[in-house]
């Protein structure tokens, strides 16, 4: 999908179709033109409601506000209307929140590029019938000027973030037959190659040489061998180092402690952590942000077997600390143990963040849509609660309590890793991974428990059925405010 950005006003460019959001349902408003046709067609304007009047070739979508968070989801409803018309071009006005802020229009062309998604590799036939062009006018709805210079800049940073979201929605949405640790790997070789990223893999010989022996012993009974994915922007001009450290379970079976039946479907989506770090890497690198950003995936697969490891082991993490393993579906916290020893041994981060879909509690916690965020610092977690709301995702904070902390504790071994109370298991999942956290992180570290919004089994906002990419625009928005101050 290309942009095009033009001064004219709308009516003098070319476009198939014409999107006209209207606020707030007024319907008074001058870019309305088709009140009586609206009213006949029963279009209320409410947020999200599209109405399509093919005769004059425009599409109305509501929004409550021109705020970013209403006109993504109106622009991402608009683009799923228009999904397999004849039509193949739009042409759309500007909508700001205020004279000053690029937010809004940004927000748009996300939900443009992300609304227009779909997965179709499984699919026989597929749709060919799409938009490829969007023309955005700098006519403003509340009559704001518009620097077309500054647009042109948000709009391709729009592009960067949404593209890469989508990019990760394709590596969590395929198969764990399609794509195991090795693919994944292949996966970060190939995008590192085009946006110059550096790009280093551990395979289980290095692994082993790590002392990764909690991630090789969760990897044993699968035929495919784990991997730890190591990508790096370095700028010459860095200003701060940023860690991301994704779980990247290709598949998560729960191991011996088998998954019942209807709990295993959809364990392909257990890689989004490490897609998104991936995902999060290639935007990075693409907006060449003056921060060292580094992501470490560790790419691994649950099996069962003769060779699996087992409920009663005890293993040895590469900090040296012993862990009891009561549940082997307690398995991506064995392999971020390792993961984030790792990562920490090889860099020394100003802020280090952790995404996986860790518990199935946090999804009970806190719903579907929204991540749980955990750690040892109100800082580090305000950072990106807040970032995620800007970027258009939802996340919430969860308290660490000493009680809690103390349910992990083993009596044969220095922690267990589950809980011992079926109550808070996703703040137990984020203490148990604060035990390989070292001393000079402890107050740099988040981990983002993305188990909810990961994976849904049907489409929400500007997200599809399956992959949302979760993760990607919080973390791209927390490491761009790093380094600009934001506008409102
Ligand atoms: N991958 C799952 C968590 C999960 C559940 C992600 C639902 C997405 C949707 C994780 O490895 C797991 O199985 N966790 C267990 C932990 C338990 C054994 C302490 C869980 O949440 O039930
Ligand atoms: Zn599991
Ligand atoms: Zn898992």
């Amino acid at each position: 999908m290309n942009f095009e950005l033009t001064q004219l006003p709308v009516a003098d460019i070319q476009g198939d179709i014409e999107v006209i959001i209207v606020i707030d349902k007024n319907t008074d408003h001058a870019f309305v033109q088709d009140k009586k046709l609206l009213k006949k067609a029963g279009f209320e304007g409410g947020q999200d409601e599209t109405s399509l009047l093919v005769s004059k070739d425009r599409l109305y979508v509501g929004a409550d506000s021109t705020l970013s968070k209403d006109i993504r989801t109106a622009a991402a409803n608009a683009i799923k209307a228009l999904n397999g018309t004849e039509y193949r071009s739009i042409k759309v006005a500007t909508y700001l929140n205020s004279s000053k802020c690029t937010n809004s229009l940004r927000a748009m062309v996300e939900g443009f590029i992300l609304g227009a998604y779909t997965f179709e590799n499984y699919k026989t036939k597929k749709s060919k019938k799409k938009i490829k062009h969007i023309s955005i006018s700098l006519e403003e709805y509340n009559g704001y000027d518009v620097d077309i210079e500054k647009a042109s800049a948000v709009i391709h940073k729009a592009q960067i973030v949404a593209d890469a979201t989508n990019f990760t929605r394709n590596i969590v949405n395929t198969t764990p037959d399609d794509c195991y640790p090795d693919v994944m790997a292949g996966i970060a070789e190939t995008m590192a190659g085009e946006t110059g990223l550096k790009y280093n893999v551990l395979k289980p010989k290095e692994l082993r040489k790590e002392k990764m022996e909690t991630l090789l012993a969760v990897a044993r009974a699968s035929r495919h061998k784990p991997r730890v994915i190591h990508l790096a922007h370095k700028p010459k001009d860095a200003k701060c180092v940023v860690t991301l450290v994704g779980k990247g379970l290709t598949y998560d079976s729960g191991g011996l402690s088998l998954k019942p039946a209807d709990f295993m479907v959809t364990m392909k989506s257990d890689k989004s952590g490490g897609s998104a770090v991936i995902g999060i890497m290639k935007a990075v690198a693409e907006m060449n942000l003056p921060v060292e950003v580094h992501g470490f995936v560790g790419a691994v697969e649950n099996m069962i077997g003769g060779d699996a490891y087992k409920p009663d082991d005890v293993l040895v993490a590469k900090n040296g600390k012993t862990i009891e393993v009561r549940n082997t579906d307690a398995e991506g916290r064995l392999v971020l143990a390792d993961t984030l020893c790792y990562a920490q041994q090889e860099v020394q981060a100003d802020y280090l963040f952790d995404f996986a879909t860790l518990t199935g509690a946090c999804v009970v916690g806190v719903g579907n849509y929204t991540s749980g965020v955990m750690g040892n610092s109100d800082t580090m977690k305000s950072l990106v609660v807040d970032a995620a709301k800007r970027s258009g995702e939802l996340a919430t904070a969860l308290d660490f309590n000493p009680y809690l902390k103390k349910t992990i504790k083993s009596e044969i071994a220095d922690v267990c890793n589950i809980s011992n109370t079926r109550y808070g298991g996703a703040i137990t999942a984020a203490q148990f991974l604060s035990e390989f956290i070292d001393e000079e992180h402890a107050e740099k570290w988040a981990h983002i428990d993305i188990a909810g919004p990961a994976y849904v089994e049907h489409a929400w906002g500007e997200n599809p059925f399956g992959a949302s990419g979760a993760g990607v625009r919080m973390m791209v928005k927390l490491i761009e405010n790093l380094v600009e101050t934001e506008e409102d």
